[in-house]
């Protein structure tokens, strides 16, 4: 992997409402946001938006993963409502789930929300990528990101992906196997 060459981090929105334009998409910039306090490495965006559409996320992903995303993060769609599927679609495109992230997370947001043990936001790998879900709320993606990213940046390198430096001020990134 060239580590000068810019890391590619999908980003994906899982909404009915905004991938029909009826919404505008708070999500998707939030995350990007987030990414672009939290990274001091170069990277660059590859951000979609998809309908509550099991084979539109699944699409999505792998389309991503294929394109040499080392992380992949979803908003969306993670809750127990009846459109709501992207944990599911995740799921279906991994090789691997990292349960650990998904329990940390919901362990975090608990401290904000009790409605956070609604989420079913799960994690996991598909060959060189991390895929990650989030809750749709914007608060929420700062939150949920702040409770796990001390652990991407090694994960993405135990997966042979680019060499991911993080903003202490930020995140410190825990290299337990450089
Ligand atoms: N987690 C954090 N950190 N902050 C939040 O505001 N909202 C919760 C939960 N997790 C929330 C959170 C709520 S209200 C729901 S319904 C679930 O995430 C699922 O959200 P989603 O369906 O938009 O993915």
């Amino acid at each position: 992997m060239n580590e000068t060459a810019a890391a590619r981090i999908g980003i994906l929105t899982v909404s009915d409402r905004a991938s029909r334009g009826e919404y505008e998409d708070r999500g998707g910039p939030a995350v990007r946001d987030y990414l672009d306090e939290a990274l001091t490495s170069p990277w660059e965006a590859d951000a979609r938006v998809v309908a509550d559409e099991r084979d539109q996320i699944e699409q999505a992903l792998i389309e991503m993963a294929d394109a040499g995303c080392c992380l992949v993060v979803t908003t969306g769609g993670t809750g127990p409502a009846p459109r709501d599927i992207t944990p599911e679609a995740t799921e279906a495109v991994c090789e691997k789930l990292l349960p650990g992230f998904g329990e940390q997370m919901r362990a975090v947001s608990l401290r904000y929300v009790p409605t956070a043990i609604l989420s079913r936001q799960l994690a996991g790998i598909r060959g060189s990528t991390l895929f990650i879900n989030l809750p749709g709320s914007p608060k929420a993606i700062a939150e949920c990101l702040d409770a796990v990213f001390a652990a991407v940046p090694d994960c993405v390198d135990l997966i042979g992906g680019p060499r991911l430096e993080t903003n202490p001020e930020r995140v410190v990134a825990y290299r337990p196997h450089d």
